[in-house]
């Protein structure tokens, strides 16, 4: 079906008239003027679904945190660096977007007071803590909304991959969750490739490991046939 959906798409455009918003890359948490907490997300699946869904004639747009990514061909890109910059411009652009789909590796926590000058070590003190609270779920902030678009979450486990992905499902309020196994090698974060287990409430599919771009297409497909039988 997904292959047959693609060759479709191809042809004539299936999304046209949709706006998909797509949040991509990690968010950098700032501790004072010189540093700050992030993780190793590269972007790339995020680009490359924003990629396919604007070569399946959808208007795209990006919420990209610090990546090191060119911008596919007629999308629009807005550059964030911390999850409440990506959290405001998210619930800006939600509001006129059809399918919102949440792959950015935000940040779970930032720092409670960022420094304004630079922390100083000093030689009486081995060791130092940093306060830090939560940041906001944007994606759940987002189906949190009266008028919600069709949502897709990501969910980066190690372990349990269903269990997890599934009750990440229902938490969030999501129409449908993409599940990766980032302890497996060569594949997710800042890899090439990539394999998916997608769930959506009354069923699930998986999509094996090959190149993101290919990877990010199928979803695609899937997204949309979806959101035509939601
Ligand atoms: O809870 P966890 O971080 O594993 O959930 C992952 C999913 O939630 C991803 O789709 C991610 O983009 C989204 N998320 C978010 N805002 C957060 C944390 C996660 O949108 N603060």
């Amino acid at each position: 079906i997904v292959e047959h959906c693609i060759k479709h798409f191809n042809t004539n455009h299936s999304l046209a008239g949709q706006h998909w918003v797509i949040t991509a890359g990690p968010t950098r948490e700032a501790i004072d003027p010189v540093r700050y907490i992030s993780n190793h997300s590269s972007g790339k699946m995020g680009f490359s679904i924003a990629d396919a869904a604007q070569s399946f004639g959808a208007k795209v747009t990006i919420i990209a945190g610090p990546v090191n990514l060119p911008t596919p061909n007629n999308c629009t890109r807005i550059d964030v660096q911390s999850a409440e910059n990506m959290h405001e411009i998210a619930l800006a652009q939600a509001v006129n977007a059809d399918v919102f789909v949440a792959c950015a590796a935000v940040a779970d926590y930032k720092v409670a007071k960022i420094s304004e000058h630079k922390l100083k070590k000093t030689s009486s003190n081995d060791a130092m803590s940093i306060a830090l609270v939560k940041n906001p779920d944007i994606v759940a902030s987002i189906t949190a909304l009266k008028d919600k678009p069709f949502t897709v979450g990501f969910a980066a486990e190690t372990q349990d991959v269903e269990h997890y992905a599934k009750g990440k499902l229902v938490r969030k309020n999501l129409d449908m969750i993409a599940a990766n196994d980032v302890a497996k090698q060569g594949q997710g974060f800042n890899s090439d490739d990539n394999a998916l287990k997608v769930f959506w409430h009354n069923g699930s599919k998986e999509l094996p490991l090959t190149a993101k771009k290919q990877l990010a297409e199928q979803l695609v497909a899937l997204i949309h046939d979806r959101v035509q039988n939601d």
